[in-house]
């Protein structure tokens, strides 16, 4: 199905997330077919482009980002739907100036006036631009018939209170059904693979419980230091910027109950029954079960790295946590007792995201007598990126006269199986946006009950300044405070 006719208005158009991600998104859906059969993309920022600069600068993103090299043909009919206004949001002409342009480029290709606004600007820029829509009268009553979507990026707020604040703010101006909020962690493959995983598959899903599972665990590893991006991770770090949103999104997918339907309330509402369950971390359980770390200098490859506290932008002081482990309990019949144990930081030894599902030993008997020698536990793997797949860690007979056990693993490749590369997570998310189908995307109750309960962990970090914060050196697998955290419990991180 194709999406009805549309603009879609990018404020920070020419920001780094739209050179990167969206234009090249947004070219290989055109190539795909999947774009509306008239459309316009117009950028909106405070650089002095023309339209053709703006043209040429779509090309140089999807030449260095795209997953597919430049069709001639299929990029003249795409760079003629891209201009670009030039206009600060705070300016107070700025919106009848855009209204003006966005009329015209509408009227003249034929556009009936269904918009999709994407708030691709720094955070603190999503409520006045939200504002500046309402009071521009730029976002059409529910029941008209034309329709206005908003794009939320992530991050949404810093803690609960801020997040409710921002979600407050939109609320007086978009519908719930109209506000899209990115994680776009939920657009890749294999992250939505899980559900068909879990459930299209009768071998998985009755074995996803406290019964059968021993222990999961939820990786998202960086090999990358904080490179260019110290302002904004010198006011997050690794908590708010990944656990929040990405690591509990995970969780959810993972451990949630079979939806009746795939209505996106109803699989939102599952996903955040698992939120609601998860124990609460507040004050002694924060020390217990939370770990934070940042990354001292290092080697790789024999390169010397240097710590956080040297990287520019970062204050020389800075307790900024480049790392967390978390043990995390989901309160429910389904997985009482089973440790969810999350981990992810920057400067570990390779970029790899992946979920493993470790299920409890096989008795010790038959194959699995000798206590010297016991069996591993059956483990299945969900690797995210970069190598999309998933592998089933199982014991089998070595061929030979004796009988001997090894661990094998059965894997399926994406790339190989499926022979064509992912679309990239924001082509889907993307194109849902256009058809209107919110399932990928954060509710507000979503948002705010995942920070409600991380916002006790910040505060007890707040509150214990003056402890001590361990280090790890770049490059390694983190802390042993990480490896003492699952050690305690008889269980090992898989190696990175
Ligand atoms: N980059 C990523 O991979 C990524 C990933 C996840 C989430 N995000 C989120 O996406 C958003 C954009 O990130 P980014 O990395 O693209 O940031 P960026 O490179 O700094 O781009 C921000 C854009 O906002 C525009 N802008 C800032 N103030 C403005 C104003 N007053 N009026 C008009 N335009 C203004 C800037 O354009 P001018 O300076 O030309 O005006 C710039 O194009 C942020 O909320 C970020 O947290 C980014």
């Amino acid at each position: 199905m194709k999406p009805p006719n549309l603009t879609l208005v990018i404020f920070g158009g020419a920001g780094d997330l739209t050179h990167r991600k969206l234009l090249p998104a947004l070219y290989n859906l055109h190539v795909d077919g999947l774009l509306p059969d008239t459309f316009a993309v117009v950028g909106i920022g405070r650089r002095e482009f023309t339209d053709e600069a703006y043209r040429d600068f779509a090309k140089d993103g999807v030449q260095q980002f795209s997953r597919r090299t430049i069709d001639q043909a299929r990029w003249q009919t795409f760079a003629a739907a891209l201009f670009f206004i030039n206009a600060s949001i705070d300016a107070p002409d700025a919106f009848p100036t855009i209204g003006a342009r966005l009329d015209t480029i509408e009227h003249e290709r034929g556009i009936p006036g269904n918009r999709v606004y994407y708030l691709a600007v720094p955070p603190a820029w999503f409520v006045p631009t939200v504002r500046q829509l309402q009071h521009a009268r730029f976002v059409a009553p529910t029941d008209a018939k034309m329709f206005a979507r908003l794009i939320v990026e992530k991050p949404i707020g810093r803690d609960l209170a801020s997040a409710m604040a921002i979600n407050d703010a939109i609320a007086s101006v978009f519908g719930e059904r109209q506000i899209f909020r990115i994680d776009h962690y939920l657009g890749k493959e294999t992250v939505q693979n899980i559900l068909v995983l879990r459930f299209a598959n009768s071998f998985f899903e009755p074995l996803f419980n406290q019964k059968y599972v021993d222990h999961v665990q939820i990786t998202v590893a960086e090999e990358e230091g904080v490179g260019t991006r110290a302002a904004y991770y010198e006011a997050a770090g690794a908590l708010r910027d990944m656990v929040q949103n990405h690591l509990l999104q995970l969780l959810t997918l993972v451990a949630m109950e079979p939806p009746y339907s795939l209505d996106a309330d109803v699989v939102r509402d599952e996903k955040l029954e698992i939120i609601q369950s998860l124990r609460p971390m507040e004050g002694d359980a924060s020390d217990a079960y939370a770990v934070r770390a940042q990354y001292g200098p290092g080697t790789v490859d024999g390169k010397p790295l240097p710590g956080y506290t040297s990287e520019a932008g970062v204050a020389p002081n800075s307790r900024i946590e480049t790392f967390v482990a978390l043990q995390v309990f989901i309160d429910n019949w389904r997985w009482a007792g089973v440790p969810f144990f999350l981990r992810t930081g920057k400067r570990l030894p390779r970029r790899a995201s992946e979920i493993s599902i470790q299920l409890k030993p096989v008795p010790p008997i038959l194959f699995n007598k000798n206590p010297d020698k016991r069996l591993d536990p059956n483990v299945l793997t969900i690797r995210i990126q970069p190598d999309e797949s998933f592998s089933l860690g199982i014991s089998s007979k070595v061929p030979g006269t004796r009988v001997e056990i090894r661990p094998v693993e059965m894997e399926l490749d994406y790339c190989r199986a499926f022979a064509s590369s992912s679309p990239e997570a924001y082509e889907r998310l993307l194109l849902d946006v256009m058809l209107g189908d919110a399932t990928l995307f954060m509710r507000r109750d979503g948002v705010e009950t995942s920070w409600k309960w991380i916002t006790p962990i910040l505060n007890r970090w707040t509150e214990r300044q003056d402890a001590p914060l361990p280090a790890y050196p770049a490059g390694s697998a983190g802390p042993v405070e990480a490896d003492r955290l699952i050690e305690s419990t008889g269980r090992r991180w898989r190696s990175l």
